[in-house]
C-alpha cells in the first residue's frame, strides 16, 4: 500500500468543481445551513463557465410573449426527442424563477430601456411551439454572461459562509463496500498534501470533457474528472456518443464567437457570398438549432464551398451590424475576433468553424441531481450518496442536442434542484460515515502508480494522439468505418496508460503528474464517446451517421449506458422518460405536443 501522511475534513456536503452548477449548488446548500465544502482545482472565478458569453434561457417575456411550454417543446425538439420530459419541463418552468433569483444575487444583466433585463435571439429558441418567429429568450450581460453569474455566485457562497478548498484536485471518490458514496480523496496542488473529505453527501459539479478532442471551446481544465472517479467507481456513463460541435469557433484558434452574435442579426456565408442557411432552414435560418447549422456548414466546405485559401472554413458576418450595437451587445467577441483571428469586426467577417464546445452525456442523474446506477430491473435506482449537477451531468434535459443558453440555465437550475434535494434528504444530526479504507487505500495506489509511471510514453504525446482521434473518427458527421477505426485507435490507445511516462515524482505543483491524472479521466470518456457512438445505429441530434441517416425512433429513443474498466466498454441502454411532470389539467403540456415529429427548422 501507498504510505501518505491524510488530513481528515469532516462536512454534511461536499461539492466538487466551483463552475456555475457547483456554486449555485454550493450556495444552495448552505444557504439551508448545511455544513458545505467546495473543492476546487482552480480558483472559482477561473471555473470555465466565466467563458459563457451569449446569455441563459428563461421564458420571461420581457421582449415579447413567451411560455415556459414554448421553452419546453423548443428543448424536446432540439433533444430530438432523446430527453427527458420530466427533466426538460423542470428546466422550463423553474428557469424564470432561477434568473430572477440570480438578478437578486446581483448578476448584473443588461437591460432594456425601461429597466428590465435584457433577452436576445439564439438558435432553436420559438414561439408558437415551434410555428411563431424566434423568440427573445436569452437574457444576457452583454457577452459576458458567464463570468457575470460565476464573480456573484461565488461572492454569495462566501456570505453563507460556505467553506472553500481551492486548488485542490479530487482524486477518487470514496465509496463504502456496499455501494454508498462517503466522500472524497484530494490532492493539494501547492503543498502536495493528500486530504480525504468525509461527507453525507458528495456532489459532482466537475463539467465537461472537451478536451477530450483536438479542437474545443472548453477550457484546458475541462477533463471530465468527475465522470472519470465515476467511471472507476464502477458506475456507469449516459449518452456519451452526443458531442455538441458549436458553429462558429475561431477558425485556427478555436475560441468562442457567441451564437448571441448571430442572434443580434449575424448570418454565415460561403465562399459565393451565399447565405447557405437560407437553403437548409428557410424559416429559422442561421438561427437553426445548433447541430444542424455545424452540419450546414461542413456540407458547404466539403462540397467546395468553403472560403479561405484551403476552402476549409465560413464566414461570420457582423460588419453589417451598427458599431455602437457591437459595443454595447458583443464587446468581448469584437476584442477576441481582434486578437485571434485578426479580424476588425466592424468591417471584416470572422472565419469560423465548428468546434467541440459541450457533452450532452455524463453521470445519468434525476432531474433533482442524483446520481443514477441503473440495473435492468431498476433503470432509475439512486446511488446513495453521490449527485452530480451541470456539463458532468446528464439529466437527461439535452438529450441528443441542447439548444444555446440551455446550458447555463441547467447549470443555476439543477444545482439549485441539487441543494434543495439535499436539503431534504441529509440527515444533519447523523454522524458522518467513517471512509472506508479500502476504497481510500486503491485512490493512493493509483495515484502512487502514476507518480512513479517510468514507461516510454509522455502523457503529452498520448494525450495528443487520444484528441486526433477522437477529433478524426467521432466528428460532426460519423460513419460505420471512422467509428470502427476509432474504436480500434482509442483501445490501443487506451492500453499504453500502462506505459506512461511521468518525470516529475514531487509532489508540490507537479503539473506533470496532474497532467497526467487528468488524461487518466479524459480516457474512460473519450472510449465511452466513441464506443457508443459506433453502436448508435441511427441519427439523432448531435449523432450524425452517415450509414444510418435517419431517426430511428422503434429502436434507438433510448440512453445509452457505458461501463468502462480500462480500456474495456460495456454499453447498456434505458427507456427515456416521456411522461411530462405535470398532467395538463394540472397547467402541464398537452402531451400531443411534444410527441415525436420529423425534426425541421
Ligand atoms: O454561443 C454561446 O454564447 C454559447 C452558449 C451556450 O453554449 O449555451
Amino acid at each position: 500500500m501507498a504510505a501518505y501522511p491524510i488530513e481528515e475534513h469532516i462536512y454534511d456536503v461536499v461539492v466538487v468543481g466551483a463552475g456555475g452548477a457547483g456554486l449555485r449548488a454550493t450556495l444552495g446548500m448552505a444557504e439551508q445551513g448545511l455544513r458545505t465544502a467546495c473543492i476546487t482545482k482552480v480558483f472559482p472565478t477561473r471555473s470555465h463557465t466565466v467563458a459563457a458569453q451569449g446569455g441563459i434561457a428563461a421564458s420571461l417575456s420581457n421582449m415579447g410573449p413567451d411560455h415556459w411550454q414554448w421553452h419546453m417543446f423548443d428543448t424536446v425538439k432540439g433533444s430530438d426527442w432523446l430527453g427527458d420530459m420530466d427533466a426538460m419541463e423542470y428546466l422550463a418552468r423553474e428557469a424564470p424563477k432561477a434568473v430572477y433569483e440570480l438578478e437578486h444575487y446581483g448578476v448584473p444583466f443588461s437591460r432594456t430601456e425601461d429597466g428590465r433585463i435584457y433577452q436576445r435571439p439564439f438558435g432553436g429558441h420559438t414561439t408558437q411551439f415551434g410555428e411563431g418567429p424566434p423568440v427573445q429568450r436569452t437574457c444576457a450581460a452583454a457577452d459576458r454572461t458567464g463570468h457575470a453569474i460565476l464573480h456573484t455566485l461565488y461572492g454569495q457562497s462566501l456570505k453563507q459562509k460556505a467553506e472553500f478548498y481551492i486548488e485542490y484536485f479530487a482524486l477518487d471518490l470514496i465509496m463504502s463496500e456496499d455501494g454508498v458514496c462517503q466522500g472524497v480523496l484530494a490532492w493539494k496542488l501547492d503543498d502536495g498534501t493528500l486530504h480525504a473529505f468525509s461527507a453525507k453527501m458528495t456532489v459532482l459539479a466537475t463539467g465537461g470533457y472537451g478536451r477530450a478532442y483536438f479542437s474545443a471551446t472548453s477550457a484546458h481544465t475541462c477533463t471530465g474528472d468527475g465522470n472519470g472517479m465515476v467511471a472507476r467507481a464502477g458506475l456507469p456513463l449516459q449518452d456519451m456518443e452526443f458531442v455538441q460541435f458549436h458553429p462558429t469557433g475561431i477558425y485556427g484558434a478555436g475560441c468562442l464567437i457567441t451564437e448571441g452574435a448571430r442572434g443580434e442579426g449575424g448570418y454565415l456565408t460561403n465562399s459565393e457570398g451565399e447565405r447557405f442557411m437560407e437553403r437548409y432552414a428557410p424559416t429559422y435560418k442561421d438561427l437553426a438549432s445548433r447541430d444542424v447549422v455545424s452540419r450546414c456548414m461542413t456540407l458547404e466546405i466539403r462540397e467546395g464551398r468553403g472560403v479561405g485559401p484551403k476552402k476549409d472554413h465560413i464566414h461570420l458576418h457582423l460588419n453589417h451590424l451598427p458599431k455602437e450595437a457591437l459595443q454595447l451587445r458583443l464587446p468581448g467577441i469584437s476584442e477576441s475576433a481582434k486578437i485571434f483571428a485578426g479580424v476588425d469586426v466592424t468591417r471584416e467577417p470572422i472565419p469560423v468553424l465548428p468546434t467541440v464546445h459541450y457533452n450532452m452525456g455524463g453521470i445519468p442523474t434525476n432531474y433533482w441531481g442524483e446520481v443514477l446506477n441503473p440495473t435492468e430491473g431498476d433503470p432509475d435506482r439512486v446511488a446513495p450518496g453521490l449527485m452530480a449537477v451541470g456539463e458532468a451531468a446528464c439529466a437527461s434535459v439535452h438529450g441528443a442536442n441542447r439548444l444555446g443558453s440551455n446550458s447555463l440555465i441547467d447549470l443555476v437550475v439543477f444545482g439549485r434542484a441539487a441543494a434543495i434535494r439535499a436539503g431534504a434528504v441529509v440527515d444533519r444530526a447523523a454522524a458522518n460515515p467513517t471512509p472506508n479504507p479500502a476504497s481510500v487505500e486503491r485512490a493512493l495506489d493509483r495515484f502512487d502508480r502514476f507518480r512513479h509511471a517510468a514507461g516510454s510514453v509522455p502523457t503529452a504525446e498520448l494525450r495528443l494522439e487520444m484528441q486526433r482521434t477522437m477529433q478524426n473518427d467521432a466528428a460532426v458527421f460519423r460513419s460505420s468505418s471512422t467509428l470502427a477505426e476509432g474504436c480500434a485507435r482509442m483501445d490501443g490507445i487506451a492500453r499504453k496508460m500502462d506505459d506512461l511516462s511521468v518525470t516529475d515524482r514531487s509532489l508540490i505543483w507537479n503539473t506533470d503528474l496532474m497532467e497526467t491524472l487528468e488524461l487518466d479521466n479524459l480516457m474512460p470518456n473519450a472510449l465511452a464517446t466513441i464506443v457508443s457512438a459506433e453502436a448508435r445505429k441511427e441519427s439523432r441530434g448531435a449523432h450524425a451517421h452517415e450509414d444510418y441517416p435517419q431517426r430511428d425512433d422503434v429502436n434507438w429513443r433510448k440512453h445509452t449506458l457505458a461501463w468502462i474498466d480500462g480500456p474495456r466498454v460495456r454499453l447498456g441502454y434505458r427507456p427515456v422518460k416521456t411522461e411530462p411532470l405535470t398532467p395538463p389539467e394540472q397547467g402541464g403540456i398537452d402531451p400531443a405536443r411534444v410527441a415525436p415529429k420529423a425534426r425541421v427548422y
